[in-house]
């Protein structure tokens, strides 16, 4: 098994001091800082753009797990590639050719993940997994922190975790939304190695005591 990661989600964090909130992450034990970019239109939320990205890579030497929830992704993504951003997620839905999309992140040198909504299937990933380094399936629908899990999720998660180890690659199996003490154990057990959890750490006060927990729900 590999090593156990968690990706604060800062969709979550006080926005008029995120460089400190990113230091607390990191003190705290964080493994990845995990950066939600909306546009109001793939999602029903705005966040933020690349300049708050590159400002805030000065605050922290964890890499930058970016997921674009943006439409259409495929001009931006030298943007983010080029603010700081270690790894770049994008939804199938949100490009016109996934591949060339794949392609460009990989130009850059950064690490490639794909994006799974919860209606999402599979099957849409099986021409790409030779070029992909993170799955990510996501466990709510996406556009906002705080919603609760998704439990039909965990079966999805048994599945991806199936065919990556059928793949034979070193693809890292991410999930994101709802995820709290309760749901990070189920996710685990389904395969899921990145997790990624925004309100759970940030409605607390102290982030490294919620990180710890949240990795000893871990199986
Ligand atoms: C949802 C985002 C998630 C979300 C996670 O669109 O992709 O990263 O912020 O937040 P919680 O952990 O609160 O569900
Ligand atoms: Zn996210």
């Amino acid at each position: 098994m590999k090593k156990i990661q968690i990706s604060p989600s800062i969709l979550s964090a006080d926005f008029s001091r995120l460089g400190e909130e990113i230091k607390k992450l990191e003190e705290g034990g964080a493994d990845l800082i995990h950066v939600d970019v909306m546009d109001g239109h793939f999602v029903p939320n705005l966040t933020i753009g690349p300049p708050v990205i590159k400002n805030l890579r000065k605050y922290t030497k964890l890499p930058f797990d970016v997921h674009l929830m943006i439409s259409p992704v495929h001009k931006y993504i030298e943007n983010y590639a080029e603010a700081g951003a270690d790894i770049i997620t994008i939804h199938p839905e949100a490009t016109e050719n996934l591949k060339n999309s794949i392609n460009l992140i990989k130009k850059f040198g950064k690490k490639v993940g794909v994006s799974l909504n919860p209606k999402t299937t599979i099957s849409t990933l099986i021409d790409e997994i030779e070029n992909i380094d993170l799955i990510l399936v996501m466990s709510v629908n996406p556009g906002f922190g705080g919603q609760k899990f998704i439990h039909s999720s965990i079966d999805k998660i048994s599945k991806v975790r199936k065919m990556i180890d059928d793949s034979g690659r070193d693809i890292r199996l991410e999930v994101d939304g709802g995820i709290n003490s309760e749901t990070i154990g189920l996710a685990s057990e389904a395969g899921a190695d990145t997790f990624v959890a925004g309100s759970a750490i940030f409605n607390t006060e102290n982030y490294e005591q919620t990180i710890s927990e949240l990795r000893s729900k871990i199986v």
